[in-house]
């Protein structure tokens, strides 16, 4: 366990400056691009935004390393696995589906890396036109040796589920436990270590980056607080690697590697307000109804990334943290709903409150657009009847969302390759039976 070697820096999208401590000096000092950098460094800028983005969205980082990124053989094509963005590869299934924990490889059958262990589950849009969203589970046993992934097509949002993984990034390092998140932005080189069977989430979205929901009248302090984002400190090696480093990048949906003879993460100082960074979901501060009836689930959102059109975002990355709950004359658990949004859910840890069976750690369910959704019959008569005091709810669980505007398409692999669909799921609703009475009159006073 490295996680004494991970320092970081608190904040969200700040302009964070950092360099490793074995070169003091190494950030210029004045200006971003001088005619010789400080330890013989080359300069190099990573924009995460168009030059002219307004100042609250402009994204770029200034690197100073060893040697610039370009210093590299072409890309060549490689296998792509089961990572995809043929959104047509089966017929549009409306169900509601449900997958049971994905499978995780066994390293005596075969070696799999995060990169190799990446199967794309749905997902909607276009890389080409940057507007879009793919939603990926990786399973894997092995570290990436000598490989790093540097994904030009849009932002990771990682959710680790099982197995914590050390994420070696061109900003330096950081370790995520299951129960934290991170975000690797597009074109930031980063390479996955694991310490045993790991498995989790991704959410990537094209074209967008993540950004901490607006308050309205929440007000300054609430949700996921700007200082509980860490960025990892300046980190480089200067190794060379004879036998050959493999950049993989992916581009318009597909992978390519090229060959280099030295390690990516040789930056030596960095500045910028575009970095990758991490969350601990424990520190979400959630906002819940006290009086009677629902907020949205709006009220759980950690981080949002917006499309270009109005209070819609391309995907929102929603938790249901433990909590009290405390409504009066309310049926606390969520409500039967159908929505314009698609609703993919995970699961860390523990039990999801409207659904005590099935839905498992490390699976999943998606309830595409308008399709409807809700407790299961146990759930609603238990519900139905309880006593309401104030009670906790979901202690020792970690439910997630990835909610999306777009209207997903399952691949080949989510609905029949992986063999984790649970084909029984919509039975859970089939016991919900009627409770009208015609006869029924208010009770007077
Ligand atoms: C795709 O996933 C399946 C099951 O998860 C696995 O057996 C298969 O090897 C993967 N295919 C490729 C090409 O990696
Ligand atoms: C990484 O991706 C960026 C685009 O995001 C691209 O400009 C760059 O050439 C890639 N670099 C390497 C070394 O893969
Ligand atoms: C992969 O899984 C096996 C079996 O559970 C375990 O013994 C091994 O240590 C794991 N490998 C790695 C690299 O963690
Ligand atoms: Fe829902």
């Amino acid at each position: 366990n490295t996680e004494g070697r991970c320092k970081y820096l608190s904040g969200f999208g700040n302009e964070f400056s950092s360099e490793d401590p074995r070169c003091p000096g190494s950030l210029p000092e004045g200006q971003n691009n001088p005619q010789v950098c400080p330890y013989g460094l080359y300069a190099e800028q990573l924009s995460g935004s168009a030059f002219t983005c307004p100042r609250p969205t402009n994204k770029r980082s200034w690197l100073y390393r060893i040697l610039p990124s370009v210093r590299h053989k072409p890309y060549t094509a490689m296998h792509c696995g089961n990572l995809t963005e043929k959104w047509d590869e089966v017929e549009p299934d409306p169900n509601q589906l449900r997958w049971m924990p994905f499978t995780i490889p066994k390293s005596s059958e075969k070696k799999v890396d995060f990169v190799t262990g990446l199967h794309t589950l749905c997902g909607a849009g276009d890389t080409k036109s940057r507007n879009g969203i793919g939603i990926h589970m990786f399973t894997c046993n092995t570290s990436m040796v000598d490989r790093c992934f540097n994904n030009s097509d849009g932002d990771f949002l990682i959710v680790p589920q099982q197995g914590e993984i050390l994420i070696t990034t061109e900003f330096g390092k950081m370790m995520v436990e299951p129960n934290e998140i991170c975000v690797i932005q597009q074109g930031m080189r980063f390479s996955v270590n694991v310490f045993g069977e790991t498995r989790g989430y991704v959410l990537e979205v094209y074209g967008a980056h993540f950004e901490l929901p607006d308050l309205g009248p929440i007000g300054a302090n609430g949700l996921a607080n700007p200082r509980d984002f860490l960025t990892p400190v300046a980190w480089y090696e200067d190794r060379e690697v004879a036998t050959g480093y493999t950049v993989i990048n992916k581009y318009q949906g597909k992978l390519f590697s090229s060959q280099q003879v030295f390690s990516p993460f040789n930056v030596v100082a960095w500045h910028g307000n575009y970095t990758p960074y991490k969350y601990n979901l424990d520190n979400f501060m959630v906002i819940n109804c006290v009086a009677f009836d629902h907020a949205d689930p709006s009220i759980f959102t950690v981080l949002t990334a917006k499309s270009s059109r109005p209070g819609v975002a391309m995907a929102d990355f929603v938790i249901f943290p433990p909590r009290w709950g405390v409504a009066d004359h309310t049926f606390r658990p969520p409500y039967y709903h159908r929505n314009c949004m698609s609703e993919f859910m995970g699961l860390i840890k523990g039990h999801y409150e409207a659904k005590e069976e099935g839905f498992q750690p490390g699976g999943g369910t998606l309830h595409s657009m308008m399709t409807p959704h809700g407790p299961d019959r146990d759930c609603f008569e238990k519900s139905s009847t309880a006593l309401l005091k104030p009670e906790r709810v979901a202690d020792g669980t970690m439910a997630f969302m990835f909610e999306s505007s777009f209207s997903m398409a399952v691949t080949k692999w989510g609905l029949e390759t992986c063999q984790r669909l649970d084909k029984s799921y919509y039975q859970c609703w089939e016991p919900l039976r009627k409770h009208f009475d015609p006869n029924w009159r208010p009770s007077k006073q």
